[in-house]
């Protein structure tokens, strides 16, 4: 190849140099192939937990840095007529064609890519999906929605739309923090991470955005899971430690604190987790209730709550409305959805706050009030607010 042309592929080579530094999380692969005449010469860039990159050419492994990359390539690109390069990043390709006549450089986005499309599949039933098979296979075979030949297995469609509305919820969210460089969701509860598995993928692969993931649990079993499901789809971004919530410190800010069926005052863990490390969301889809069940007496109740199952069923309700108005008088906006169909679970109540204001002293005096009058003393303020 001639001098201008090398020279070009240099300039672009030291471009790409900053973007793994920037992207090592997300880097996945580089594939080279040198050809001269008919004769074509692999390579092939990796990278190691340290961020440096190894180079497989010739029959020989070499280790090298990511500033080495341009220098490396360019200078054995000089002995050949043409070059072309297959850089892969999570949800974005660049191919480079260099020759005598130029370089052309082309930037491909795994999701919006053409001569997928015939594969996609964003369709069952009336359902549009935002996670898409044909787009997310790996992930969507992990979680066992596909089959090894990627068709959605049958007994898996209702989970595949529970994982999808999940997203759909999670986008006014996501919005909200549409100014923030990375977005880091703290996952509280984790057990296999499943749903942060697929947020993963929609924030980083669809929306290209910059993410961090953390998972707690203090199951072993359920945290090795998640570090192989992570390994096995190349998701550098995330971390799973087998610890319990209360006790937790995390070493990074953290924006989204997430919380899906966490065992009972688990929940509460979570909320005070979220306060104190004063996420800008905090999401709970709490599970059993049974702590308030025991505690709450208020005389004109009594006729109606002598009735076991409207008792259980009103403490149910006590306890996500005093978790809400106690978030709300710390300064987040709350609102309630049905996750999913009562007719699933009766345990589908998804909390949405966003930390919107300090505190709302309005909220805060309702919440004293009621506490007194249900003579209640609840889990999210006793144990971990310490207020
Ligand atoms: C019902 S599972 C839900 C798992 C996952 N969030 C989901 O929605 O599929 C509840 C998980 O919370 C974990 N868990 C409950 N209390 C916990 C605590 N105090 N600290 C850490 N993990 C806890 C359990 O080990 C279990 O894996």
């Amino acid at each position: 190849m001639n001098k201008q042309n090398i020279a070009k592929l240099k300039m672009f080579l030291m471009g790409l140099e900053q973007r793994i530094k920037d992207n090592a999380l997300y880097f996945q692969k580089i594939v080279i192939k040198y050809k001269s005449g008919t004769k074509v010469f692999p390579a092939a860039v990796t990278m190691d937990a340290t961020s440096n990159l190894s180079m497989n050419y010739n029959g020989k492994i070499e280790e090298f840095l990511p500033e080495q990359l341009s220098q490396m390539i360019s200078a054995e690109a000089e002995k050949y007529d043409e070059i072309h390069i297959w850089y892969q990043e999570r949800g974005t390709k660049i191919i480079v064609d260099a020759d005598a006549k130029g370089v052309k450089i082309k930037y491909e986005d795994d999701i919006k890519d053409e001569s997928k499309a015939h594969n996609v599949t964003s369709h069952i039933g009336n359902r549009e999906y935002l996670i898409k098979v044909g787009q997310a296979d790996d992930l969507l075979k992990e979680i066992g929605i596909l089959t090894k030949e990627g068709k959605v297995k049958n007994d898996m469609i209702r989970k595949y739309n529970q994982i999808d509305h999940f997203v759909e919820l999670m986008q006014g969210i996501i919005d909200e923090l549409s100014d923030y460089d990375t977005i880091t969701v703290l996952d509280c509860g984790c057990g296999k991470s499943y749903l942060t598995f697929v947020l993963n993928f929609y924030l980083k692969n669809i929306l290209k955005k910059s993410c961090h993931f953390i998972g707690l649990d203090y199951s072993e079993t359920v945290i090795n899971a998640s570090k192989k499901m992570a390994k096995n789809l190349g998701y550098a971004n995330m971390e799973f430690h087998q610890t319990d919530i209360q006790h937790y410190v995390p070493d990074k800010p953290i924006d989204i604190v997430i919380s899906l069926h966490a065992c009972d005052t688990a929940t509460d863990m979570a909320l005070a987790l979220g306060i104190r490390v004063n996420a800008k969301a905090i999401i709970a889809v709490p599970c059993c209730h049974r702590e308030l069940l025991s505690q709450y007496d208020y005389e004109p109740f009594k006729p109606i709550i002598k009735h076991g199952v409207l008792k259980a069923r009103m403490a149910d309700i006590l306890t996500d409305g005093l978790r809400a108005l106690k978030l709300e008088s710390l300064g987040y906006k709350v609102s309630m959805v049905e996750y999913i169909s009562p007719v699933e679970t009766p345990k589908n109540l998804m909390i949405r706050a966003v930390k919107t204001q300090t505190e709302n002293k309005r909220a805060a005096e309702e919440y004293k009030q009621l506490v007194k009058m249900l003579n209640v003393n609840p889990a999210l303020e006793r144990e971990y607010l310490g207020s």
